[in-house]
């Protein structure tokens, strides 16, 4: 018993803490956006500003949450108040991550939807001979609506919510355990594939050639961003998942772990597309729909593409039903630590919000949707969710625990926690850690946030 009267299930070992992690960050950040993105602002150069800022921002800030996580034993709000006291409005860092956690779950089960239900179409072999005209409609078709969408979204919350009934240990653990390592051998497949097509190479020099005249001051700060998104910091996720984290866990160690094979996923998700896309002489820069038209059509036209479709739309499936459980972890967490709410209701009770309000993004992902018209603030639902949470909240709720772990909590206590009382003996990197988090990480944070709220363009003009 802890905390009174609620039991806490945590993970039983390093590895399933590894995989638990891992399956949060790779999701569709890795095989949606990162390829996209680094498609629209030319590639190599665009990549290496990332890395940089995997290791500036995402990685120190991973490192606190899991700090704050594992040091208090708490979800995302409990945590703050057992550090500080109830009274400390530091917890309103938890409350902004919980809201955006919601907000991010409305659009990304929705996004999800349109993977699962491409699977299903993949596994029916519905993409044979298609051209580029029928995958555009195919891929209207799937996201107008009204009804396939939200049923889809059903799909993936019952897909979800099944695994977090069944608990943190045979519920997040065991799938995420099986699930990674089967996502990395299907992306290896379809690596294997595409690089052995004619004109792969083409590809390859996309991803690593150094074009340095795109990287706007745009290009930088999405990278910011896009880091953040990847690595599922800013809401609350990570501190949830780092308070099962086993008692011995070198949490440095697997932040380290887990932002390397994250963005080897996000290279591996770049060398199954980029090559393909090249071979076919098809735009790179495609956006959105680089996933659901580009993908379809250039992987329908090779030598065993139907297989390959299949393995590439399950692998995505899988990316985003094991980030998707961490999200929904983070309220439920709330719910029943908090709030006293069994564990298989605040299951129900989130999915069933989940659905209620992500089918206003179902259903304005779309000019064409019932609800594509409307505007709030001059975005739809989807956009407004995306652009609230991803561009707003996210790097305001990072910015706040960089400066708490780096100035209202004791570094003395940092220290104990991250070597484990001592055990581990970690040299000088707790001060390169401390350094970063104090100084870097808060300033490169402010700058995106102005940036985002429009402020450096009236600041800086920029
Ligand atoms: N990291 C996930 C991805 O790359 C998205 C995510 C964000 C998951 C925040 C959980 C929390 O798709």
């Amino acid at each position: 018993m802890e905390n009174g009267n609620v039991k806490r299930e945590g993970f039983s070992s390093g590895m399933a803490v590894f995989f638990a992690t891992l399956g949060s960050a790779v999701g569709l950040g890795n095989i949606w956006k990162f390829p996209y993105l680094t498609g629209k602002y030319g590639g190599g150069a665009f990549l290496l500003i990332y890395l940089l800022c995997i290791v500036f921002v995402g990685l120190p800030v991973m490192v606190s949450e899991f700090y704050i996580g594992r040091s208090t034993g708490k979800n995302a709000i409990g945590a703050f108040t057992r550090l500080k006291g109830p009274k400390s409005r530091w917890k309103y860092i938890g409350s902004a991550g919980i809201l955006s956690t919601y907000l991010i779950m409305f659009f990304y089960s929705c996004v999800a939807g349109w993977v699962y239900s491409y699977a299903f179409k993949a596994v029916l072999g519905s993409f044979t001979g298609i051209t580029a005209k029928t995958a555009e409609s195919k891929f209207t078709g799937a996201i107008i609506g009204p009804l396939p969408p939200i049923i889809w979204q059903i799909v993936v919350m019952a897909v979800v919510s099944a695994i977090l009934i069944a608990g943190v240990k045979k519920g997040i653990e065991r799938i995420t355990r099986i699930l990674m390592p089967v996502l990395f051998v299907l992306i290896i497949v379809c690596d294997i594939r595409a690089l052995t097509l004619p004109g792969a190479f083409e590809g390859l020099k996309f991803l690593f050639h150094m074009d340095f005249s795109q990287l706007t001051g745009v290009a930088i700060l999405t990278a910011l961003g896009l880091a953040f998104f990847k690595l599922s910091l800013g809401m609350g996720a990570m501190i949830t998942y780092g308070s099962y984290f086993t008692k011995d866990n070198n949490m440095i160690g697997t932040s380290i772990r887990v932002a390397l094979s994250d963005t080897l996923v996000s290279l591996l998700a770049g060398l199954a597309i980029f090559p393909a896309v090249f071979s076919f002489d098809m735009e790179p820069g495609a956006g959105p729909g680089l996933l659901f038209m580009t993908i379809p059509l250039v992987f329908s036209q090779i030598p065993f593409g139907s297989v390959l479709l299949v393995a590439f739309f399950v692998l995505t499936s899988i990316a985003a039903t094991c980030a998707m459980i961490s999200l929904v972890e983070v309220p439920v967490a709330y719910f029943t630590e908090e709030k006293g709410i069994p564990r298989t209701k605040s299951v129900v009770l989130n999915a069933a919000i989940i659905v209620a309000m992500g089918s206003l993004a179902a259903l304005s992902a779309d000019g064409k949707s019932i609800l594509g018209g409307i505007r709030i603030f001059g975005k739809t639902f989807f956009d407004l969710f995306d652009f609230t949470s991803s561009n707003i909240l996210l790097p305001l709720a990072g910015l706040l625990i960089a400066v708490f772990t780096g100035f209202f909590v004791k570094k003395d206590d940092v220290r104990t926690e991250l070597t484990n009382q001592g055990k581990i003996k970690t040299g000088a990197i707790i001060d390169v850690y401390y350094f970063i988090i104090r100084y870097l990480t808060p300033a490169l944070l402010l700058i995106v946030f102005l940036y985002y709220t429009g402020l450096t363009k009236i600041l800086f003009n920029l």
